[in-house]
């Protein structure tokens, strides 16, 4: 499928800076390809300061956040991906294995379009799975994002982490950048914590990745749709 066959409501240019809520809201999607630029260390404070503001159980706050840029990011995405080459993942966390039809169908389609941006027919295996290793590249991205707790897993701890992805990608708009969540990068903990010298005890729940979105990208400017508000949201009065 050529990025012409693409319906053009499908995209949405992600560069530049969002300057309201709703924008960084309507903006925000994942972002597959990055300028190799790296992220103003000043940029890199302040956001990570701001996005400690999410909200979580009681306060709790269950997160660590690991954020490794430079060399050390280099170090870390030939790491991964020699692992990932090696075999299947070992999360610390239990990854999702059934869905109802309506979601298989809407993860069939994403599929889909993104190996159709990406120009991957789909027969064509072996570029799939180069693609997928991207994941362990970062897409580009110039920073990688760890998120670990300490604390057990349970169904409260991904919410909280989930609030917290949420709060940090919202705010990333704000400073013109993008980024995209990533169960993969949770797929080699014990590569993530040699590399970083974690404890065993600091599980990795989820990755992400950060950085400046390549400009003119058509993986960039697919955006993924949505249910409508009728199909999802009820009103009661
Ligand atoms: C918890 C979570 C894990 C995800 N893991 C991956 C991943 O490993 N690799 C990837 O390319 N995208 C990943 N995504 C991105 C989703 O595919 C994406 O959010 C979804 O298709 C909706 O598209 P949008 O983010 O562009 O709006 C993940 C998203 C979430 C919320």
């Amino acid at each position: 499928m050529s990025s012409n066959e693409i319906a053009e409501a499908e995209f949405v240019n992600v560069a530049g800076i969002a300057t309201t809520v709703e924008e960084a809201v309507r903006t925000r999607h994942s972002v597959r390809d990055y300028e190799s630029r790296p992220i103003e260390e000043s940029v890199l404070q302040d956001l990570f300061q701001k996005s400690l503001r999410a909200p979580s159980w009681k306060n709790s706050q269950p997160w660590k956040v690991h954020v490794v840029s430079g060399e050390r990011r280099d170090k870390m995405a030939s790491l991964l991906v020699e692992r990932a080459k090696q075999g299947e993942p070992v999360p610390d966390t239990i990854w999702p294995a059934s869905f109802p039809a309506s979601a298989k169908k809407r993860m069939f389609d994403l599929g889909m379009k993104i190996y159709g941006v990406a120009g991957i027919e789909r027969k064509d295996k072996e570029a799939r799975d180069n693609f997928m290793l991207r994941n362990f590249e970062f897409f580009g991205a110039p920073t990688a994002v760890f998120i670990t707790t300490e604390f057990d897993l349970n169904f409260y701890i991904a919410l909280d982490i989930g609030c917290y992805l949420n709060t940090l990608m919202l705010l990333a708009r704000g400073y013109g950048l993008g980024s995209v969540p990533q169960a993969a990068l949770s797929a080699f903990p014990e590569v993530v914590r040699l590399e970083l010298g974690l404890s065993e005890s600091e599980k990795v729940v989820c990755g992400l990745s950060l950085g400046y979105p390549k400009e003119n990208s058509d993986l960039n400017r697919y955006h993924t749709p949505r249910e409508s508000t009728q199909d999802i949201v009820r009103f009661y009065r």
